[in-house]
């Protein structure tokens, strides 16, 4: 649905993009809250605000526990990607709430951050019942299709104008390849604060797979198949410190390379000592080939991130 939106990801700025999204997608008919009954009591008094008030994320909570309820009756197997995703989000609440801490954000910036974890991937659910893939390019940008339900179920409307663009831009930055460059400063670091809490999780969900020999994660990536070679390509790339993309991985090796490249990617030193304190680049090669490069890899890499962890914030 309205997958046009995606493709002009590139080509407009975020703000504009956003602004389509509330005209175009929804332009009248507006689905309301199931948890409507009540709402504009709950919120009267706190419609003036500047900044966001604990019993406003309660309310957004009780409201996504009730969303993704809706999608427990698939048939099968078909609930457990909707768990995976349900835990995910509360875990990625979690990292961006201790980053943010760690960073000195306001308690009510750290509520602001924490909603759009919150979110930031409420486009899996539908995703996952239409299309029974998270390979957004084999479906839909799991970005694009969280602000389409964000805006047909109005969840952000009690919030100021401002914030509420602030936590519309982060969900939809959030699995860009990059940045762009449009983007306020408080919209820049909410993004990248979002970018890094995401990434901490998914690095911890795919080494238990990897440790417990589960497969579900990489699966619902695509196909990805088991074997013993790996891309020299991507090796190439992380030695020189690039972000590798998913058009080169071939096998579960490649994808765990890929991986190991979102190092470069991470934006607050904070972060990169978490990566280290947690030994995430040790458990990932663990588990590739005991090869002289994958062990050239793993100190270069580690070494990037001792430098970065020791800079400022
Ligand atoms: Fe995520």
């Amino acid at each position: 649905m309205q997958i046009y939106l995606g493709n002009l990801r590139h080509d407009i700025s975020s703000k504009r993009m956003l602004e389509l999204g509330r005209q175009v997608l929804f332009p009248t008919q507006l689905i309301p809250l199931p948890l409507d009954q009540g709402r504009e009591d709950k919120l009267r008094g706190c419609l003036d605000y500047i900044t966001m008030k604990q019993t406003e994320l309660d309310y957004l909570k009780g409201w996504f526990k009730q969303y993704v309820a809706s999608y427990y009756d698939l048939p099968g197997d078909g609930v457990k990607p909707i768990l995976l995703k349900e835990k995910h989000t509360e875990r990625t609440c979690k990292e961006i709430v201790r980053l943010g801490r760690e960073l000195d954000l306001s308690e009510g910036d750290l509520l602001l951050a924490e909603t759009a974890a919150l979110f930031h991937d409420i486009g899996r659910f539908p995703q996952w019942k239409n299309y029974a893939t998270f390979n957004d390019s084999a479906s839909e940008d799991h970005a694009l299709l969280g602000l389409e339900v964000i805006f047909q179920h109005k969840i952000l409307t009690s919030l100021g104008a401002e914030d509420r663009e602030l936590i519309e831009m982060a969900i939809l930055h959030h699995n860009s390849r990059k940045l762009p460059l449009d983007l306020s400063q408080r919209q820049d670091l909410f993004s990248r604060l979002l970018r890094d809490a995401d990434k901490l999780d998914i690095w911890s969900l795919v080494i238990n797979e990897l440790e417990g020999c589960g497969n579900l994660v990489e699966t619902l990536a695509g196909i990805i198949p088991i074997s013993n070679s790996i891309n020299h390509n991507i090796v190439t790339e992380l030695m020189e410190r690039k972000v590798p993309d998913f058009s080169s991985v071939r096998n579960r090796n490649d994808m765990i390379l890929l991986r190991l490249g979102w190092v470069f990617d991470l934006n607050f030193p904070v972060t990169c000592g978490k990566v280290l304190e947690r030994r995430y680049i040790e458990r990932l090669c663990g588990n590739l080939p005991a090869l002289k490069e994958i062990e050239d890899v793993e100190k270069s890499i580690i070494s990037f991130l001792n430098n970065r962890a020791k800079e400022q914030s």
